[in-house]
């Protein structure tokens, strides 16, 4: 399938990481390397406390500025939560939306990220909705019974391109998380394959043709360019190399590359 119409995305996610001083210092030395280009589209995810801060080093770049985790009210009495309204008073662009983190620790629901995912979407904030297997269901073969069921429930009355905003998936197998065991290239292309013919089942071809598949776990400089040759995988998230700059430098250059060499062998 052809993927030179969709533009890869690159996401660093800090996860709770990142003090002022070190938000200060990982954002100027990433600005310092990079080189901005149409080909790509690149987003940090740095914790709530240091948004302003980092969003403010971003503003003179094309580098933008998402959420880790969003609420679906507007406001109200809803403790440690943060709305989307407050969120685009940042500079947000971007939310992810049900983390495996999330789901696994803070009793995130299907039902629940589908209503952070419509609210994201219905404020005009790009949504990453983060589905994935464990260990367990990938050995009981389940794998694809549970994507599906994921993406069903999150997706179900949501428009997921609009003049506004846009949906992109990012596809995180639990076990690839932060144990620095990733999903081979072509574990990760047969899900990317499968999630983008389920979304033109239930969007259409050009919808599904259009929406942008991430892959997430373990992406680091070493696999890169290996995930990104893939034809549906469109990007990365990237949790703990996105907090070294030379790394998620080179990240951002595979993908690049990758996704240029990719094109031209299509339309040769
Ligand atoms: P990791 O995290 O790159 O540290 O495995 C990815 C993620 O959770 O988005």
């Amino acid at each position: 399938m052809s993927h030179g119409h969709r533009r890869p995305i690159v996401a660093g996610n800090w996860k709770m990481n990142g003090t002022q001083e070190q938000a200060v210092t990982i954002t100027r030395d990433l600005l310092k390397g990079f080189h901005a280009t149409p080909q790509i589209e690149v987003v940090l995810f740095p914790p709530f406390t240091v948004l302003q801060k980092v969003g403010e080093l971003l503003r003179a770049s094309s580098i933008s500025l998402g959420a880790q985790n969003i609420h679906w009210e507007s406001k109200g009495a809803f403790t440690g939560e943060i709305s989307a309204a407050m969120l685009k008073e940042l500079g947000c662009k971007v939310a992810i939306v049900g983390h495996s983190e999330r789901r696994q620790f803070f009793g995130e629901t299907d039902a629940t990220v589908r209503k952070r995912l419509k609210a994201t979407l219905e404020a005009g904030l790009n949504g990453i909705l983060c589905v994935g297997e464990t260990l367990q269901q990938r050995q009981q073969g389940k794998t694809w019974e549970i994507i599906e069921t994921q993406l069903q429930a999150a997706l179900e009355g949501i428009e997921p391109l609009t003049a506004k905003a846009q949906l992109i998936v990012a596809y995180e197998p639990v076990w690839a998380i932060g144990t620095g065991q990733n999903a081979t290239s072509v574990q990760a292309q047969e899900v990317h394959e499968k999630i983008r013919r389920w979304l033109a089942g239930r969007f259409g071809q050009a919808a599904a043709d259009a929406i942008r598949i991430q892959y997430g776990g373990s992406v680091k400089a070493e696999n890169a360019a290996e995930l990104m040759a893939q034809p549906d995988v469109d990007g990365a998230l990237v949790g703990g190399a996105s907090l070294e700059p030379k790394g998620f430098l080179s990240i951002i250059e595979s993908t690049v590359q990758t996704k240029e060499a990719g094109c031209s062998t299509h339309s040769s």
